[in-house]
């Protein structure tokens, strides 16, 4: 039997080890400390844990890499991880940087390929009306018809990049408002399944990866999130169709990206929408940390750590 709150240790670690570099424009830096010891704390626990989703292929990257079996011995689960989702956000001290994991049965999460993906993302009230093939105002007037709100009450979070201006331009025709993020959209899909964020939809394209890992907690909470890969590239879309993805446009629904029990794990390393950051208090860290399992139960974790002197 696994402990669930064994998990948050591992991101609670990472973010700690992550909050060192806060707004030192040390991206790399950052990450290599914080998958460091998600590493380690993977390492220690009984399981038998087995990387879906990491820091790349085998050749591309020496730890937390894709395949890497992790673990003592137990219980078979397949691992996604982010150690620093919001690598950028940390580099420049900005909020809504987490530390994620996401574990599930083996064989359960989606294997995605290191490609973009264009996702839409909507609380438990909205979870049965939304359709990736349908137009931005079909999905937000049907939205905002589920939950029981005006159009122009409806706030929708959206990665700010240039090749979103036509939903940008969409979304505005609607009459919703918008909430314009620099990075993090895993972050940003949660927000919308859990209640009081005043965030109600997300929208847009964002890391295939970082897709699954949002899908882990939606799913547990309730919402929806809809899914299509986008390769920037043929070598990404040859790469897609080698791992099994033999129709590249299909719909990727909840139970596509997630097909079992999983458990969703985070803790802030700044500030955000979901859980507060790292703050360093008199040779203490507190860390803030969301658990989210299939039952439905969403946990906030709040931890003091004595930290070495
Ligand atoms: P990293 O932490 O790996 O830098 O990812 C941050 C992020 O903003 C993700 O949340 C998002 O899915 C992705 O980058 C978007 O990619 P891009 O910056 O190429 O638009």
């Amino acid at each position: 039997m696994i402990n669930s709150l064994d998990f948050v240790k591992v991101t609670e670690s990472a973010a700690i080890a992550a909050s060192r570099w806060l707004g030192r424009g040390e991206r790399n830096i950052a990450d290599g400390a914080a998958v460091e010891r998600m590493r380690e704390r993977l390492g220690e626990m009984a399981i038998s844990g087995r990387i879906v989703i990491g820091e790349g292929e085998r050749d591309e990257a020496p730890m937390l890499y894709i395949g890497e079996q992790l673990g003592r011995g137990g219980y078979e689960v397949d691992i996604a991880v982010d150690p620093i989702e919001g690598t950028n956000l940390v580099a420049n001290g900005l909020p809504n940087s987490i530390a994620v994991l996401a574990v599930a049965d083996r064989g359960a999460l989606l294997h995605a390929p290191d490609s973009y993906m264009q996702k839409l993302a909507v609380g438990p009230k909205a979870a049965t009306v939304i359709d990736l093939d349908v137009s931005v105002k079909e999905n937000l007037d049907a939205v905002a018809r589920a939950m029981d709100k005006r159009i122009e009450d409806l706030c929708v979070i959206i990665l700010d990049r240039p090749r979103h201006a036509e939903l940008i331009k969409e979304v505005r025709a609607s009459g919703a408002r918008i909430r314009l993020i620099s990075d993090g959209d895993v972050d940003a899909c949660i927000a919308t399944a859990l209640p009081n964020t005043g965030i109600h939809v997300a929208m847009g394209i964002g890391g295939a990866p970082e897709g699954v890992l949002a899908a882990v907690a939606i799913k547990c909470l309730g919402g929806n999130f809809l899914g299509r890969l986008m390769p920037r590239s043929d070598e990404e879309a040859a790469r897609a169709k080698a791992m099994g993805f033999g129709d590249l446009k299909r719909v990727l629904t909840l139970d596509d990206l997630v097909a079992g029990d999983a458990l969703f794990c985070a803790t802030g390393i700044t500030d955000g929408d979901l859980v507060k950051g790292v703050r360093i208090v008199d040779g203490y860290a507190q860390t803030h940390s969301i658990l989210v399992q299939s039952a439905g139960v969403v946990r906030f974790v709040d931890a003091t750590h004595r930290l070495p002197a």
